[in-house]
């Protein structure tokens, strides 16, 4: 079994990004299993003074994202950038040894946010994490009311989501 953990750059309860990873996992190959990992909002602030004694939240994190197999990521852009709530979580990884090589797909729900789209790809480059080019896509979800069920059921969506899914999953499967 492949386990894959999602992880979105929004907290707001109906969160396109958020959506999008549901919507992933309804269109997960057979063997695949995806993880939400939805406690962003409550992790501490980052703080280099507490990597000795690592807070139970973050040991938790940590545990979770070793534990999968790669990881997708939807995040939406704030004023041009990687919402706070997302670079401090990010941040608690970069001290995590078995973050690099973590193969990484990253989803984007709108076509204009490409300076936060940037930033993340720079931030996790940065990480050692291993970005799949092919597992990289941008969902027009900007505006809309969309539900998991109606992306997963959406021809252009669920195609560019399945073609992002085998691609990660193709990695994991060859590594
Ligand atoms: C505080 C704030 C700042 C934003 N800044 C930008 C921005 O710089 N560029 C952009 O394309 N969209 C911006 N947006 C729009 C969001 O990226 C957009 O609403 C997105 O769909 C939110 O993702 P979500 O549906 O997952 O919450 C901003 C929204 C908020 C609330």
């Amino acid at each position: 079994m492949i386990h894959l953990l999602s992880l979105s750059g929004s907290l707001r309860s109906t969160s396109s990004n958020t959506q999008a990873l549901h919507a992933a996992a309804k269109l997960v190959p057979p063997g695949v299993a995806v993880d939400h990992y939805d406690e962003i909002g409550q992790l501490p602030h980052f703080n280099p003074d507490l990597e000795d004694h690592l807070p139970e939240s973050i040991v938790d994190l940590r545990a979770r994202v070793v534990r999968a197999d790669g990881l997708l990521i939807s995040c939406p852009e704030y004023a041009r950038g990687i919402p706070g709530s997302f670079k401090n979580m990010l941040d608690w990884l970069v001290g995590s040894p078995d973050f690099p090589g973590k193969p990484v797909a990253l989803f984007n729900t709108s076509p204009r946010a490409s300076a936060a789209q940037a930033a993340l790809k720079l931030v996790l480059e940065t990480m050692s994490a291993t970005i799949i080019p092919e597992a990289c896509i941008t969902l027009a979800l900007l505006g809309k009311q969309a539900d998991p069920d109606a992306i997963a059921s959406d021809p252009d969506n669920s195609e560019m989501l399945r073609r992002a899914l085998q691609a990660i999953v193709g990695h994991i499967s060859a590594a």
